[in-house]
Protein backbone atom coordinates (compact mmCIF):
# COMPACT_ATOMS: atom_id res chain seq x y z
CA UNK A 1 0.00 0.00 0.00
CA UNK A 2 2.81 2.60 0.93
CA UNK A 3 4.50 2.51 -2.91
CA UNK A 4 0.78 3.52 -3.83
CA UNK A 5 1.25 6.37 -1.75
CA UNK A 6 1.97 9.62 -3.04
CA UNK A 7 3.56 12.16 0.11
CA UNK A 8 3.43 15.95 -1.25
CA UNK A 9 3.84 19.67 0.59
CA UNK A 10 -0.18 20.14 1.52
CA UNK A 11 -2.15 23.03 -0.34
CA UNK A 12 -4.53 25.44 0.55
CA UNK A 13 -7.30 22.96 -0.80
CA UNK A 14 -6.08 20.46 1.37
CA UNK A 15 -7.04 22.93 4.77
CA UNK A 16 -10.01 20.92 5.89
CA UNK A 17 -8.41 17.37 5.44
CA UNK A 18 -5.45 18.38 7.25
CA UNK A 19 -8.03 19.96 10.54
CA UNK A 20 -9.42 16.61 10.54
CA UNK A 21 -5.94 14.35 10.73
CA UNK A 22 -5.33 16.72 13.38
CA UNK A 23 -8.74 16.36 15.18
CA UNK A 24 -8.21 12.54 14.86
CA UNK A 25 -4.58 13.07 16.36
CA UNK A 26 -5.98 15.08 19.36
CA UNK A 27 -9.34 12.66 19.49
CA UNK A 28 -6.65 9.38 19.43
CA UNK A 29 -4.43 11.00 22.08
CA UNK A 30 -5.98 12.73 24.37
CA UNK A 31 -9.74 12.37 23.95
CA UNK A 32 -12.92 13.39 22.41
CA UNK A 33 -13.50 16.50 23.86
CA UNK A 34 -10.02 18.20 22.75
CA UNK A 35 -10.57 21.14 20.78
CA UNK A 36 -8.65 21.68 17.58
CA UNK A 37 -8.41 24.97 15.64
CA UNK A 38 -10.91 25.26 12.31
CA UNK A 39 -9.69 24.94 8.71
CA UNK A 40 -9.20 28.94 8.29
CA UNK A 41 -6.40 28.45 10.76
CA UNK A 42 -4.73 26.33 8.86
CA UNK A 43 -5.21 28.16 5.83
CA UNK A 44 -4.16 31.29 7.77
CA UNK A 45 -1.03 30.01 9.25
CA UNK A 46 -0.33 27.32 6.91
CA UNK A 47 -0.89 29.27 3.37
CA UNK A 48 -0.69 32.92 3.57
CA UNK A 49 1.51 36.06 4.03
CA UNK A 50 1.20 35.20 7.88
CA UNK A 51 2.77 31.28 7.41
CA UNK A 52 4.16 29.73 10.28
CA UNK A 53 4.32 26.34 9.23
CA UNK A 54 4.80 23.98 6.85
CA UNK A 55 2.29 20.91 6.13
CA UNK A 56 2.96 17.81 3.70
CA UNK A 57 0.18 14.96 3.13
CA UNK A 58 -0.07 11.81 2.08
CA UNK A 59 -2.37 10.98 -0.54
CA UNK A 60 -3.73 7.49 -1.92
CA UNK A 61 -6.47 7.47 -4.65
CA UNK A 62 -7.20 11.05 -3.99
CA UNK A 63 -7.53 10.63 -0.75
CA UNK A 64 -5.85 12.12 2.32
CA UNK A 65 -4.50 9.54 4.69
CA UNK A 66 -1.92 11.09 6.84
CA UNK A 67 -0.64 14.89 7.49
CA UNK A 68 2.62 16.49 9.06
CA UNK A 69 2.97 19.83 10.32
CA UNK A 70 6.49 21.30 10.94
CA UNK A 71 8.13 24.33 11.09
CA UNK A 72 11.97 25.76 11.70
CA UNK A 73 13.52 25.42 14.85
CA UNK A 74 17.03 26.48 16.57
CA UNK A 75 18.96 25.29 19.50
CA UNK A 76 21.53 27.22 21.39
CA UNK A 77 22.95 24.10 23.04
CA UNK A 78 23.84 22.81 19.61
CA UNK A 79 24.55 26.19 17.99
CA UNK A 80 22.17 24.37 14.86
CA UNK A 81 18.78 25.07 13.30
CA UNK A 82 16.54 22.35 12.98
CA UNK A 83 12.50 20.84 12.57
CA UNK A 84 10.41 20.65 14.28
CA UNK A 85 7.75 18.16 14.18
CA UNK A 86 4.43 19.92 15.65
CA UNK A 87 1.93 16.97 14.08
CA UNK A 88 2.01 13.66 12.59
CA UNK A 89 -1.03 11.89 11.77
CA UNK A 90 -1.39 8.91 10.16
CA UNK A 91 -5.25 7.05 8.91
CA UNK A 92 -5.19 3.62 10.86
CA UNK A 93 -5.74 1.95 7.61
CA UNK A 94 -2.51 3.13 6.44
CA UNK A 95 -0.47 2.45 9.17
CA UNK A 96 2.59 -0.05 10.19
CA UNK A 97 3.39 0.26 5.96
CA UNK A 98 6.19 2.87 6.85
CA UNK A 99 4.47 5.70 6.07
CA UNK A 100 5.09 7.53 9.70
CA UNK A 101 9.13 6.74 8.95
CA UNK A 102 8.53 8.51 5.28
CA UNK A 103 7.07 11.84 6.39
CA UNK A 104 9.64 12.15 9.44
CA UNK A 105 12.60 11.24 6.62
CA UNK A 106 10.51 14.22 4.44
CA UNK A 107 10.79 16.15 7.74
CA UNK A 108 14.95 15.09 7.44
CA UNK A 109 14.59 16.07 4.12
CA UNK A 110 13.11 19.84 3.87
CA UNK A 111 15.47 20.46 7.08
CA UNK A 112 18.58 19.77 5.52
CA UNK A 113 17.76 22.17 2.52
CA UNK A 114 17.44 24.89 5.41
CA UNK A 115 20.47 23.68 6.43
CA UNK A 116 19.23 22.27 9.34
CA UNK A 117 20.63 19.18 11.03
CA UNK A 118 17.92 17.41 13.63
CA UNK A 119 14.54 16.77 14.31
CA UNK A 120 12.45 17.58 17.48
CA UNK A 121 9.26 16.86 18.84
CA UNK A 122 7.18 16.38 21.92
CA UNK A 123 5.11 13.32 22.28
CA UNK A 124 2.26 12.57 25.48
CA UNK A 125 3.72 9.98 27.76
CA UNK A 126 0.91 7.57 27.32
CA UNK A 127 1.49 7.54 23.76
CA UNK A 128 3.61 4.35 23.86
CA UNK A 129 2.42 3.42 20.39
CA UNK A 130 3.68 6.58 19.19
CA UNK A 131 7.14 6.53 21.84
CA UNK A 132 7.68 2.92 20.03
CA UNK A 133 7.42 4.40 16.68
CA UNK A 134 9.67 7.33 17.28
CA UNK A 135 12.86 4.99 19.16
CA UNK A 136 12.39 2.76 15.74
CA UNK A 137 12.87 5.05 13.72
CA UNK A 138 16.00 6.45 15.55
CA UNK A 139 15.19 9.30 17.77
CA UNK A 140 16.02 9.49 21.86
CA UNK A 141 14.46 10.58 24.79
CA UNK A 142 16.05 13.82 25.75
CA UNK A 143 17.17 13.79 29.39
CA UNK A 144 16.12 17.25 30.38
CA UNK A 145 13.13 18.58 28.93
CA UNK A 146 9.08 19.02 30.35
CA UNK A 147 6.97 21.40 27.96
CA UNK A 148 5.46 24.47 29.57
CA UNK A 149 3.25 26.78 28.08
CA UNK A 150 2.65 30.72 28.82
CA UNK A 151 -1.13 31.32 27.99
CA UNK A 152 -4.48 32.65 28.15
CA UNK A 153 -4.21 35.50 31.16
CA UNK A 154 -0.72 34.74 31.86
CA UNK A 155 0.13 35.58 28.41
CA UNK A 156 -2.05 38.26 28.31
CA UNK A 157 -0.75 40.35 31.35
CA UNK A 158 2.73 39.53 31.40
CA UNK A 159 4.89 42.53 31.18
CA UNK A 160 7.67 43.49 29.60
CA UNK A 161 7.82 46.89 31.54
C1 LIG B 1 2.77 6.62 15.35
C2 LIG B 1 2.49 6.61 13.83
C3 LIG B 1 2.82 8.00 13.27
C4 LIG B 1 3.40 5.55 13.19
O1 LIG B 1 3.19 5.58 11.78
P1 LIG B 1 3.30 4.24 10.88
O2 LIG B 1 3.19 4.63 9.46
O3 LIG B 1 2.33 3.25 11.40
O4 LIG B 1 4.80 3.75 11.23
P2 LIG B 1 5.81 3.01 10.21
O5 LIG B 1 5.08 1.93 9.50
O6 LIG B 1 6.52 4.03 9.40
O7 LIG B 1 6.82 2.35 11.24
C5 LIG B 1 8.19 2.71 11.31
C6 LIG B 1 8.84 1.88 12.38
O8 LIG B 1 8.21 2.12 13.64
C7 LIG B 1 7.73 0.88 14.20
N1 LIG B 1 6.42 1.13 14.80
C8 LIG B 1 5.39 1.82 14.28
N2 LIG B 1 4.34 1.80 15.12
C9 LIG B 1 4.74 1.06 16.19
C10 LIG B 1 4.11 0.68 17.40
N3 LIG B 1 2.84 1.01 17.66
N4 LIG B 1 4.80 -0.07 18.27
C11 LIG B 1 6.07 -0.45 18.00
N5 LIG B 1 6.73 -0.11 16.88
C12 LIG B 1 6.07 0.64 15.99
C13 LIG B 1 7.57 -0.04 13.01
O9 LIG B 1 7.65 -1.38 13.41
C14 LIG B 1 8.72 0.38 12.13
O10 LIG B 1 9.92 -0.20 12.61
P3 LIG B 1 10.89 -1.02 11.61
O11 LIG B 1 11.16 -0.09 10.46
O12 LIG B 1 12.06 -1.31 12.45
O13 LIG B 1 10.08 -2.19 11.20
C15 LIG B 1 1.01 6.24 13.52
O14 LIG B 1 0.72 5.01 14.13
C16 LIG B 1 0.01 7.25 14.00
O15 LIG B 1 -0.34 8.18 13.26
N6 LIG B 1 -0.51 7.08 15.23
C17 LIG B 1 -1.58 7.91 15.77
C18 LIG B 1 -1.17 9.35 15.94
C19 LIG B 1 0.01 9.57 16.84
O16 LIG B 1 0.13 9.02 17.93
N7 LIG B 1 0.93 10.43 16.37
C20 LIG B 1 2.10 10.82 17.10
C21 LIG B 1 1.78 11.97 17.97
S1 LIG B 1 3.20 12.55 18.87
Amino acid sequence: MASEIDIRAGRTDDAEAIRSMVEALARETVGDDQQVCDAGAIRRYGFGPEKAFESVVAEREGKIVAAMLMFDDFSSWRGAKGVYVLDIYIAPEARGRGLGRRLIARAAQWGRARGASYVRLSVDQKNIHAINFYEAIGFREGAHDRVFSLEGDAFDEIDAG
